[in-house]
């Protein structure tokens, strides 16, 4: 009997047997999905599973290589040689993560060039939280600290994602990720802990993160229009809402080791449903910010168009040298045939 993954796989002309009905491919892809199995590229499909899951990845690897800009400014005025050691490689792997979705989203028969060229020309999203300024040095700290900590809580989750690529890709990405956030507590402690300069400075950046943050999760529930679905399908594992209290009770203790106040008077422990309540969220400043109209919308998309407009002689250089070795290849082939032959 043909196994799960071998059903999957299996083509009306491939399997021998009688042509299978869309229904039945639609039938063994619920099952797989029922069963917590994962949906690897050349299973058939649903093609709005596959559209879901190109928005998602499409964004998810926007936002990381847009997110080298806002620390990479950092990097010529941090303040140690350690300082800056960690945040080169902190923004470079960024680089690295956008290069594993990239990849993913190939598997699903999406070009990079084209993701980019939609990214460019503004037709998919990148996350809200890198259209804010990098003002202080206190900022690497906050985003290490809240932005990856945001990141990791939405996407531990994703390593359980139905889709086998792209689970896989957040495997490493988190565990990166980690690092990440500890460098990031770690930064704002030392500052915390240091002049009475250096604390403001600390609990300025934030003050002005901490929002921006919360928004990481996207639209709440009940505005969520993809949530439902991407549930269901097993590719999103808990709604918008449900990982942004995860994070907000993973911050308060945290916050308060830090010494540093999280800018929330309505923030206090609900003994009755054992978590903290926050405050209500501006989503007029979320929905602007996506609309294009954010701090640094423009300034991030005009600096990633002129990386890329700069890349090109080495995008050429690279597929030249693909060429010349894969004529070596063909050539050598060739010879093996011949001397054969002969
Ligand atoms: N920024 C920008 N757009 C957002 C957003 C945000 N923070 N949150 C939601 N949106 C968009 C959605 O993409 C959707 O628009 P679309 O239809 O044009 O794609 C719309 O708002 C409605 O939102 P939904 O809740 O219906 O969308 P999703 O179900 O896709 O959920 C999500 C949004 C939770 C962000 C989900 O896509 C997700 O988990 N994505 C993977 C993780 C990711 O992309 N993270 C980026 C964070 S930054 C990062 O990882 C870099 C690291 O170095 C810090």
């Amino acid at each position: 009997m043909a196994t799960a993954a071998a059903q999957r796989t299996a083509r009306p002309q491939a399997d021998g047997a009688a042509a299978r009905e869309p229904a039945d491919y639609q039938r063994v892809f619920d099952a797989a999905v029922a069963a917590d199995e994962r949906i690897e590229p050349r299973d058939w499909m649903p093609d709005a599973y596959r559209a879901t899951l190109v928005r998602q990845i499409a964004q998810h690897a926007h936002s990381e290589i847009i997110g080298m800009q806002p620390e990479a400014n950092w990097i010529t005025r941090a303040p140690s040689l350690r300082r800056k050691a960690i945040l080169m490689a902190k923004v470079q792997d960024e680089a690295g993560h956008g290069l594993y979705l990239y990849s993913a989203a190939e598997t699903l028969g999406t070009g990079r060039d084209e993701l980019l060229d939609k990214l460019h020309s503004g037709r998919q999203k990148y996350s809200s939280i890198f259209n804010y300024p990098t003002l202080t040095w206190a900022d690497v700290g906050a985003i290490g600290w809240l932005v990856d900590g945001a990141a990791i809580t939405n996407q531990v989750p994703l390593c359980r994602c139905s889709y086998g690529p792209y689970a896989r890709a957040m495997v490493r990405i988190c565990k990166e990720e980690s690092f990440h956030q500890r460098q990031g507590y770690e930064l704002l402690l030392a500052l915390s802990k240091g002049t009475p300069e250096q604390h403001a400075m600390a609990q300025d950046a934030v003050d002005r993160w901490w929002w921006p943050s919360l928004m990481m999760f996207g639209p709440p529930d009940d505005e969520s229009q993809h949530s439902a679905q991407s549930m269901a399908w097993k590719i999103k594992r808990h709604s918008n809402d449900e990982l942004r209290q995860r994070f907000v009770d993973i911050c308060v203790p945290q916050a308060e080791s830090l010494g540093l106040t999280l800018p929330d008077p309505d923030l206090t422990w609900n003994e009755e449903r054992g978590h903290y309540d926050f405050g209500p969220i501006d989503w007029s400043e979320f929905w602007d910010v996506l609309k294009g109209n954010g701090p640094c919308n423009e300034q991030r998309l005009t600096q990633r168009k002129r990386a890329h407009d700069e890349g090109a002689w080495v995008r050429e250089a690279a597929a030249a040298y693909a060429a010349k070795h894969t004529g070596g290849a063909e050539a050598a082939a060739h010879e093996t045939t011949g001397a054969e032959r002969a």
